[in-house]
C-alpha cells in the first residue's frame, strides 16, 4: 500500500518573481486554498497519510500551514469564520507532515533523493503542487495507484501537448499497452524544438519505486546543470518497467501566470461557489476507511 507522499517544494519558482521572492511557490492561493493543500487532499483521496515535504530556505509557512495556530483558533472560536477552518483542520488530523532540507537546489532528481531519508524503502507517491489537478471522480494520484497495485512499477502522469509546448517537459515515447497506458521506452528532458519523441509530456504526479533513488545517485546533472529525475526514470525504463498515464481530468500549470489564472478561474466557479460538488474530505475518509477495512 502506498502511504508516503513527497512533496518537492524547494524549488525558487522564479517564473513567479516577485511574487515567490519571500513566500514559497506553493502557498500561493487559488481562490482560498495555498496550491499544496490542494495536493494533500489528493493524496489523502489517494489514501495515503503520510506527506513528506522537501523544503528549502524561506519556506517556514510550509510548516505553519500544517500546523495548529492556538491564537488563530481561540480568537475566531464560536464565530461564523470558524468553519473556514474545517478542511485544514481535518487535514492536520487526517495526515501526518514531516519536513527534510534541500539545502542546494540541484534539481527535481535531487530534491527526490533529499526525501529518502523521509521515504524509506517504499514505493511513493510524488507531487509537484504547482501542476493542480482536478477531475469531477477519482483524483489523478488515486487513478495512478490503482495501476500501481496492478503493475506495481513506477508512473509517470502524461498529458498531451501541442508541439510548440514540448520543449517545456519532459517527453516520453512508448508503445501502448491499453487504453490510456504505455510502457515507456524513451524520455527526454525539455527536447530542442522539433525532436520530442511524441506529444506526451510528462507532468507533476509519479509514482515511484524505491530502486528509483539508487538510480537517482548515479545520474549526472543533465539539462540546465540539474540532476533530472527523467533521466534516472529513463535509465528504470531500459532495466525493468516504467509506465506513462494518461490521466482523467484537467491539469493547470500554476507555475505559469496563465495556468494559474486559468486554476484561479476554474475553482471559483467548480469549486468554491459548488461546495457540495467538492467536499473531498467525506470522500477521503471514505477511501480511508476502506483501506483500512
Ligand atoms: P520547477 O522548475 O517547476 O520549479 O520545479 P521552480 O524551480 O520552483 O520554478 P521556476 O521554473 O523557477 O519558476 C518543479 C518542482 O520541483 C521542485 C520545485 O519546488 C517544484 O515543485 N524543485 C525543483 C525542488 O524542490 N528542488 C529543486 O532543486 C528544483
Amino acid at each position: 500500500m502506498i502511504k508516503k507522499c513527497l512533496f518537492p517544494a524547494a524549488g525558487y519558482g522564479t517564473r513567479f518573481l516577485p511574487a515567490t521572492k519571500s513566500m514559497p511557490k506553493e502557498m500561493m492561493p487559488v481562490v482560498n486554498k495555498p496550491l499544496i493543500e490542494y495536493g494533500v487532499e489528493e493524496a489523502i483521496q489517494a489514501g495515503m497519510t503520510d506527506m513528506c515535504v522537501v523544503t528549502g530556505r524561506g519556506k517556514h509557512a510550509l510548516m505553519d500551514h500544517f500546523d495548529k495556530n492556538y491564537e488563530l483558533e481561540h480568537q475566531i472560536s464560536g464565530t461564523s469564520k470558524e468553519s473556514l477552518l474545517t478542511d485544514i483542520r481535518s487535514l492536520i488530523d487526517t495526515a501526518s507532515f514531516t519536513y527534510i532540507r534541500q539545502s542546494e537546489m540541484k534539481g527535481l532528481g535531487h530534491a527526490i533523493l533529499t526525501g529518502r531519508p523521509l521515504i524509506g524503502d517504499n514505493p511513493f507517491a510524488v507531487v509537484l503542487a504547482d501542476d493542480l489537478c482536478v477531475n469531477t471522480d477519482r483524483g489523478v494520484l488515486a487513478q495512478m495507484k490503482a495501476l500501481y497495485n496492478q503493475f506495481r512499477c513506477s508512473i509517470v502522469a502524461v498529458q498531451e501537448v501541442p508541439e510548440s509546448e514540448t520543449h517545456k517537459y519532459g517527453v516520453i515515447s512508448g508503445e501502448m499497452i491499453k487504453d490510456d497506458l504505455f510502457r515507456v521506452e524513451d524520455m527526454v528532458e525539455k527536447p530542442e524544438a522539433g525532436t520530442a519523441p511524441s506529444n506526451l509530456a510528462i507532468i507533476g504526479r509519479y509514482i515511484l519505486t524505491p530502486d528509483i533513488f539508487e538510480l537517482i545517485e548515479q545520474t549526472e546533472p543533465g539539462k540546465g546543470g540539474e540532476i533530472q529525475i527523467t533521466d534516472a526514470l529513463l535509465k528504470q525504463a531500459k532495466s525493468g518497467c516504467v509506465l506513462a498515464y494518461k490521466f482523467k481530468g484537467q491539469r493547470f500549470d500554476c507555475g505559469s501566470v496563465e495556468g494559474y489564472i486559468e486554476a484561479t478561474n476554474y475553482c471559483y466557479a467548480n469549486i468554491y461557489k459548488q461546495p457540495s460538488a467538492a467536499t473531498p474530505q467525506k470522500t477521503e475518509q471514505k477511501v480511508l476507511e476502506a483501506e483500512v477495512a
